[in-house]
Formats: C-alpha cells, sequence, structure tokens
C-alpha cells in the first residue's frame, strides 16, 4: 500500500487544475462558438467536480474500497429524483421542452462522471503523474460526453426566442396606426391629389376617380403604389379617354420619400366602404360593381376557387357551381325569395334575398354565420375578393343579361355617415 498523500497535497493539484480546465472550457467553448448556455455548464461541471475531487481527497478512517453496486446504490436513485425535479422545475420556468430536456441530460451526465471518478483505480496510483492523468482522462471523457450530448439538441438562441414572444398580431389590412395614417393624409393634401381626386364628401374635382367611393382602400399596398409611382401602367375603369390618361402626374416617385410613400399608401388603405360595393367610372357615367361584368367574371373565379390570391377559399364546395347547394343549410342563391339567417341572436333582416342592402351581403361574408360552416371569411382573406364574389353570387338569382336597370349610384357617404362606421363597428377593424 503507497503512502497516502495528504488532503493539502492533493488539494495543491485539483484546485489550479480545475481552474486551467474553466478557462480552457470558457475561452475554448467561445473560440469554436459553442453557445454562452454551454460554456457556462461546461465550467459548472467543472467545479462541480473539483468540490468533489476535494470531497474524495479527505482521507477516511477506515480505507476500504467500495464496490461497484456500493458506488451507484446511491447516485442513481438520488440522480432520478434530482432530475423529476429539475424537468417539473424548468417546466413551471418557462422553459421549453428541448431545454427541459438538456437539463436533466446535463445531470445524468454529472451522475455518470461521478460514477467513474469512484471506480475502484485498476491499479495502485504510483505517482503524481498518473493521478493528474487519471483525473484529467475522467474530464476529459465527460466533457466529451457533455458536448457529444448538448450539441445534438436544438441550440438555443435568445434572441431568436424572444422575437417570437414579441412577434406581433396578424395585420388584418395592412393598416398602420394613427399617427401614420394622419401623416399620410397630409402628403395627399401637400401633394395636391385633392386637385383631381374627391375623397367621399371631401374635394370639389373630379378629373380622376372619387378614391373613397372607389374604396381604393380594398386594393393592395403594391397596386396603391404602383399607380401613384407609375399612373401609366393602367387606367382606371372609366378613365381610358386620352386626356384622363395623361392627367396623373408622372413625378411622384422623385417628389415623394420611401416614408411619405409607405404613410401615402396606409392612409389611402382606410378608404372603404362597408355599407355599398365600390362605385367606378366618371361622374356622369359611373356604375356599381352589382353591374361590372369584369368584376364579375373575376367573383366567378373567387366562388370556384379558381383566384390565387384567395387561395384555399372556394364558396362553390357549399354553395353549388350552379347555385345548387352541395351542403344541406348553406343559402339557395337562386331563390330571391330567401330570409336571412335566422341563427344570429339580435341580428335578423326581415328583408328577403332580392332586397338585401349591400352592407348586410358584406357583413354576412365577411363575419359569417357563427356555429355554421360560414365562416367568417373577413378574418382571412382580401375583402376586395369577398366583394367581387358577392357581386357573382348575386347573378344566380339576377342574371345580369335581364336587367332591365343598372342599380342606381348610392349618394356618396356623408362625413357623419363615415363616422358612424367607426362607433358602430361595421368595420371588422379599427378603419378610421
Ligand atoms: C392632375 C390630376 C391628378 C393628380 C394631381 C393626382 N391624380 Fe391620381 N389619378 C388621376 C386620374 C385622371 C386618374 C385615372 C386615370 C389613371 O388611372 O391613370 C388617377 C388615378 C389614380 C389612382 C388609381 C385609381 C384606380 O382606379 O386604380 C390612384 C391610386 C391615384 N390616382 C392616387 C393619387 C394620389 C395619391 C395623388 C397625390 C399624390 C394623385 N393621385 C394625384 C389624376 C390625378
Ligand atoms: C364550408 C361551407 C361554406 C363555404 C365555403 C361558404 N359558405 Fe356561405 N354559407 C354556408 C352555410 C352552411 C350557410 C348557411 C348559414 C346559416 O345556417 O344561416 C351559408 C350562408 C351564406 C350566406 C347567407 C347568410 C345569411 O344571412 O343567411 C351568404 C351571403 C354566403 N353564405 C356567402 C358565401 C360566400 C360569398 C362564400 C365564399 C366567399 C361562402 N358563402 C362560402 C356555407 C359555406
Amino acid at each position: 500500500m503507497p503512502q497516502q498523500k495528504s488532503f493539502g497535497k492533493k488539494a495543491g493539484i485539483i484546485v489550479p487544475l480545475a481552474l486551467v480546465l474553466s478557462a480552457i472550457f470558457w475561452f475554448g467553448g467561445s473560440a469554436i462558438n459553442l453557445a454562452q448556455g454551454a460554456r457556462l455548464g461546461l465550467v459548472g461541471l467543472v467545479f462541480v467536480a473539483m468540490l468533489y475531487a476535494l470531497l474524495l481527497a479527505i482521507p477516511k478512517p477506515k480505507a476500504g474500497e467500495k464496490s461497484f453496486f456500493q458506488n451507484i446504490k446511491f447516485k442513481i436513485p438520488v440522480v432520478l429524483v434530482l432530475s423529476v425535479i429539475i424537468w417539473y422545475a424548468a417546466g413551471a420556468f418557462g422553459f421549453p421542452i428541448w431545454w427541459q430536456i438538456e437539463f436533466v441530460t446535463f445531470a445524468l451526465v454529472g451522475m455518470f462522471f461521478f460514477i467513474i471518478l469512484d471506480l475502484r483505480p485498476m491499479q495502485p496510483e504510483t505517482s503524481t503523474g498518473s493521478w493528474v492523468r487519471r483525473l484529467i482522462g475522467t474530464y476529459a471523457i465527460a466533457s466529451l460526453l457533455f458536448i457529444t450530448i448538448t450539441a445534438q439538441l436544438p441550440q438555443f438562441n435568445p434572441a431568436v426566442e424572444i422575437e417570437k414572444l414579441n412577434k406581433p398580431p396578424i395585420k388584418l389590412s395592412g393598416l398602420a396606426g394613427p399617427e401614420v395614417i394622419q401623416a399620410g393624409r397630409e402628403v395627399f393634401e401637400n401633394n395636391k391629389c385633392f386637385n383631381c381626386h374627391k375623397v367621399f364628401w371631401e374635394g370639389n374635382s373630379d378629373r380622376g376617380p372619387n378614391l373613397g367611393t372607389k374604396q381604393v382602400g380594398l386594393f393592395s399596398e403594391e397596386y396603391l403604389k404602383e399607380q401613384i409611382l407609375d399612373p401609366r401602367l393602367g387606367q382606371s375603369p372609366g378613365f381610358e379617354d386620352p386626356k384622363s390618361k395623361r392627367a396623373m402626374p408622372t413625378y411622384y416617385g422623385d417628389d415623394l420619400s420611401d416614408d411619405e410613400l409607405d404613410a401615402l399608401v396606409a392612409y389611402l388603405k382606410t378608404l372603404r366602404d362597408p355599407t355599398h360595393v365600390p362605385v367606378e367610372g366618371k361622374l356622369g357615367d359611373q356604375w356599381t360593381w352589382w353591374d361590372d361584368p369584369d368584376i364579375i367574371a373575376q367573383g366567378q373565379k373567387v366562388y370556384q376557387g379558381q383566384e390565387p390570391a384567395t387561395e384555399g377559399l372556394n364558396c362553390s364546395v357549399c354553395h353549388g357551381k350552379d347555385g345548387i347547394p352541395m351542403m344541406t343549410g348553406a343559402l339557395d342563391f337562386r331563390n330571391p325569395e330567401n330570409p336571412d339567417t335566422t341563427k344570429i341572436p339580435g341580428d335578423h333582416d326581415p328583408r328577403v334575398l332580392k332586397n338585401w342592402p349591400d352592407a348586410l351581403w358584406y357583413k354576412r361574408v365577411t363575419r359569417g354565420v357563427p356555429g355554421t360552416p360560414m365562416a367568417a371569411w373577413g378574418t382571412i382573406f382580401p375583402h376586395l375578393y369577398l366583394w367581387k364574389a358577392v357581386v357573382y353570387e348575386r347573378t344566380f338569382h339576377d342574371p345580369l343579361e335581364k336587367r332591365t336597370e343598372k342599380t342606381p349610384i348610392p349618394p356618396i357617404p356623408t362625413k357623419e355617415e363615415i363616422e358612424s362606421w367607426k362607433d358602430q363597428g361595421l368595420f371588422l377593424d379599427p378603419l378610421l
């Protein structure tokens, strides 16, 4: 039996060794881009091992070797209980499941490490050299194990996780906040858009379309930007005459900064009317979407699920391609005498289908009939296309070619009416 080393001598080796190892893990880990958490874990492991080694170094009064069973007898139950505690504690603190797995793995690796440390030495320690070699070897195995296992787990990036939590809610209509909209309104005034465009009741020139009753807010931001930056790209329906074609200035791309353009578009996006279909054309020769063959044809595509912009929406699977309902209970658009639904408490319109006001069509199609397969499509799909589908649906009981007169142009909404849309929550989103 070789002479037992004194505790002081052993500690004199263990502590500096642990410090050196910690430094290696810390800086080496950073050099190979190990996540900060993993480096902290490694250093923590070194310190736990150091404490344990120091405990082992305390000379025992009765120096009997432990058997393997004695070695693991307490460690396994302790680690199992510890793992359960760690698992639930980490869960209670809201760590993602991969983190819980990682923490528990950490505890298991620690146990394995302690078991190795406690193993009966293969041969008696002959020199300080062999003793140190063995200690380093043990550290190396444990560390290798730790790195290999944790590297298999998904790496955690705090910045990404925080971003996930701060994700903004889904935008219904690409609408900016009130300040931006107000700023956009000023851009509109300052750039003399009112010289040619009315906005509902405001303005006094009809050279260009009334951007309010046309409801340019239904159109996509991309479309609006395109029309402002390159007005010759496409003509507003009813403004195809040579004079109108050349009217809209082409210099806004130079005059407006990116921010001004964004704000302007944010303002234009608020120009919608939940109580009427859009109105097209020049004053004196105007028409509503109800009587617009192009819009009806586009609405047919939406209704039949062929419009790419509303992929996943297909009215005909329930209401029938020919208007013959495929689903029991779905409204039959062929019968002009059909009543409004009675399934929405406190919200039933006594008028029959042929007399429905635009506002009722819009409300039912955007908000649906709760508790039935008729979903609130307006929370999922752009309202531009829902209006088009509605316009097409009407042709099932009122075919375009049989109409003897055009639908009258609704009066331009007043300031008070526009205010009331906001107050009565007629829009799905807080628009104005
Ligand atoms: C000098 C007259 C004039 C001015 C000023 C003018 N526009 Fe126009 N704008 C027109 C005319 C005419 C049309 C219709 C012909 C066309 O589509 O180019 C039009 C079309 C548009 C359209 C497309 C509407 C549609 O049906 O697709 C938008 C959007 C528009 N203007 C926005 C603006 C904005 C925003 C401003 C101010 C920054 C502005 N316009 C200034 C005359 C004008
Ligand atoms: C998944 C099946 C389904 C789809 C898809 C569907 N509907 Fe419906 N729709 C129904 C059902 C069922 C009803 C009857 C609800 C009730 O019981 O009052 C209904 C009722 C309606 C009504 C009448 C509401 C009232 O006041 O009675 C309108 C208008 C309507 N749908 C339009 C549409 C349009 C437009 C689309 C496509 C954009 C569409 N629906 C897609 C199933 C569907």
